[in-house]
């Protein structure tokens, strides 16, 4: 079984789809981490964020690894723990750059595909139902309000102890600058596939949103 969530920023894919994983006991696959860590290995080799060539041969001398430790999952570049830096505010503003670069979608997409391999799994993402999976018997698009995804990523940002000096505006402003880059990319673009279930969570807690997602999966089953 392939559970595929997508959507834009904090709209609270990845807190649901780790509950869902943990209750089925599915495999999680955060693929946003994976593009955030390409951004850390280009920011680590002082690289341009839009240099295509010189990023993928750092990434393939630093190797990207995403590790589930005591049931959390936690994401390595070149043997160090990054799971905190790749939340930082700085990676956020630069890894839709870096996402859009098409051979860099490539090498992600083929390492996600081999990811989920054979086994039950939910993954989360932009283009999850589009292109990595896009026979997952499940889709699910989360959406939610500009505001209510920019409070809850300042909560996000604080529960993870990361230090950020932004305001909630701020975040929203980010938030929606990103979501724009990513819906207007050419290669894979943020699209809810058309065989997608939309939910929206505005108005939702996190446990109402697992189990909406669960009988969806019930129902496929
Ligand atoms: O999910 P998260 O917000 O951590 O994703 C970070 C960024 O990675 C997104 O803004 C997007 O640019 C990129 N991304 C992507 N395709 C995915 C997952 C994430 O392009 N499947």
């Amino acid at each position: 079984m392939q559970v595929a969530v997508d959507g834009p920023a904090s709209a609270g894919k990845s807190t649901v789809a780790k509950i869902i994983a943990k209750k089925l006991s599915f495999v999680y696959i955060d693929t946003g981490a994976m593009y955030r860590a390409c951004t850390v290995i280009a920011r680590n080799h002082d690289l341009d964020y839009g240099d295509e060539a010189g990023i993928l041969k750092a990434i393939d001398e630093d190797g990207i690894e995403l590790r589930s430790e005591n049931g959390e999952q936690k994401v390595y570049v070149a043997g160090k723990d990054v799971s905190k830096e790749i939340r930082t505010p700085e990676i956020s503003a630069n890894v839709s750059q870096v996402s859009a670069l098409p051979k860099i979608r490539e090498k992600m997409v083929s390492l996600q595909r081999q990811m989920a391999g054979k086994t039950n799994v939910i993954m989360d993402g932009r283009d999850i139902g589009t292109t990595v999976l896009p026979n997952a018997e499940v889709k699910i698009f989360l959406v939610a309000s500009a505001r209510s995804r920019a409070e809850r990523r300042l909560l996000d940002l604080k529960e993870r102890g990361i230090e950020s000096n932004q305001t909630v505006d701020e975040i929203e402003k980010d938030i929606a600058a990103r979501d724009y880059k990513d819906s207007h990319r050419k290669i894979s673009p943020l699209k809810k596939a058309d065989d997608a279930i939309e939910i929206d969570t505005t108005n939702m807690s996190i446990d109402q949103v697992v189990e909406a997602i669960l009988a969806q999966i019930e129902k496929s089953q």
